[in-house]
């Protein structure tokens, strides 16, 4: 029984492996062209430009107490906040561009990881701090004068 349970753990860890070597090659291999990052104003548009954003899908959704639509927003803005970091500004330094973007692409994954707890406190909570952060970043990588 225990040689049964050993065989499979071994198993598994075969699989985790090979897995992770077809995987992760592929996707740091890729050019950026095949991966299709969507760009700072896409991201910008998708999520805060309007009345329909991917933030006020969220806010909406979690009020109705409609999860699955909270959850399917957040995920893309929780993609989209790792894409962002892919990008290049037109202005500003690297390292803050670095910085702000790490900070936006945790507080968009707060985002989701709130909405799959179902958590309407904290799903809230991670929306604004994302709410708190357009000016800084704004003020060092958006283009002049905003
Ligand atoms: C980590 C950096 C960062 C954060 C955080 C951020 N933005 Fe932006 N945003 C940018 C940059 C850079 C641009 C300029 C994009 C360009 O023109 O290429 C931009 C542009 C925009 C635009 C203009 C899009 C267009 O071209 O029409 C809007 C609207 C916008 N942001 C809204 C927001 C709001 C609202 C927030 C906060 C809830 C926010 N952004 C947070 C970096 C950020």
């Amino acid at each position: 029984m225990a040689q049964k349970w050993i065989r499979a753990a071994l198993l598994a860890a075969f699989g985790a492996v090979v897995l992770a070597v077809s995987v992760v090659p592929g996707v740091t291999a890729q050019d950026k062209k095949a991966e299709k990052i969507p760009s700072i104003k896409q991201i910008m548009l998708a999520a805060h430009k309007g009345d329909d954003t991917l933030i006020t899908k969220v806010k909406a959704a979690v009020k109705d107490g409609k999860w699955e639509d909270a959850q399917k927003a957040a995920k893309t803005l929780s993609e989209n906040g790792v894409a962002l970091g892919k990008n290049k500004p037109k202005r500003g330094e690297t390292s803050s561009w670095e910085t702000l973007t790490k900070a936006y692409a945790e507080s968009t994954k707060a985002v989701a990881d709130a909405t799959e707890k179902k958590d309407a406190d904290a799903t809230t909570k991670a929306l604004d701090t994302i709410g708190d952060s357009c000016k800084a970043c704004h003020q060092a990588h958006r283009g002049k004068g905003k």
